[in-house]
């Protein structure tokens, strides 16, 4: 799915951006929340720790596209625990292409559609992995509903 030049590019435009984290996750929350408004109370008044977070689990991503096996369970209890945070499926494309449009913004004249496809199938596979882990999650809950109303 993902071959060795997609993964390439993946970590060269990361690279990229990586050492301007931080301005990185204030534009993506800015440009986020002045497009999508309702998303906002989904999140701490405080973006501080959020921020931070949001860069480390990219950071885990790109660190680990050789080696998929090992984002699966730190993926799917992500996924898990944003059941209760309220995130949806249908946020999931919000977030991939808020994301790749600050990038695109950052790297200016570096950034190609390649990369922005690359990014955007990257993304997609997180957010699938994401969702299975939440599917998972709601499973188990349902489960323990069922098996409380039966008992
Ligand atoms: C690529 C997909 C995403 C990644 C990598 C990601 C990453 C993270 C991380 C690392 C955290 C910190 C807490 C934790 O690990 O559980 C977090 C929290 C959160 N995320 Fe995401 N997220 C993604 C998608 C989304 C989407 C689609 C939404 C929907 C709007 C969302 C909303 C939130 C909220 C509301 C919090 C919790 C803030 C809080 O109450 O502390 N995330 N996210």
């Amino acid at each position: 799915m993902m071959d060795s030049a997609m993964i390439d590019r993946l970590e060269t435009t990361f690279k990229m951006l990586a050492p301007r984290g931080p301005e990185l996750t204030d534009r993506f929350y800015a440009h986020m929340f002045s497009r999508n408004p309702s998303l906002r109370p989904l999140f701490p008044t405080s973006l501080a720790d959020q921020k931070k977070k949001l860069l480390a689990s990219l950071v885990l991503v790109v660190q680990n596209l050789r080696t998929p096996e090992k984002l699966q369970d730190p993926l799917k209890e992500m996924g898990a625990r944003h059941v209760g945070y309220g995130t949806k499926a249908e946020h999931y494309p919000i977030v991939r292409d808020t994301l790749i449009s600050v990038m695109a913004d950052m790297a200016g004249d570096a950034w190609t559609d390649q990369y922005a496809a690359d990014w955007s199938a990257a993304l997609d596979v997180v957010a699938s992995i994401m969702l299975t882990g939440a599917e998972e999650a709601m499973e188990a809950q349902e489960g323990k509903t069922t098996d409380a109303a039966t008992a």
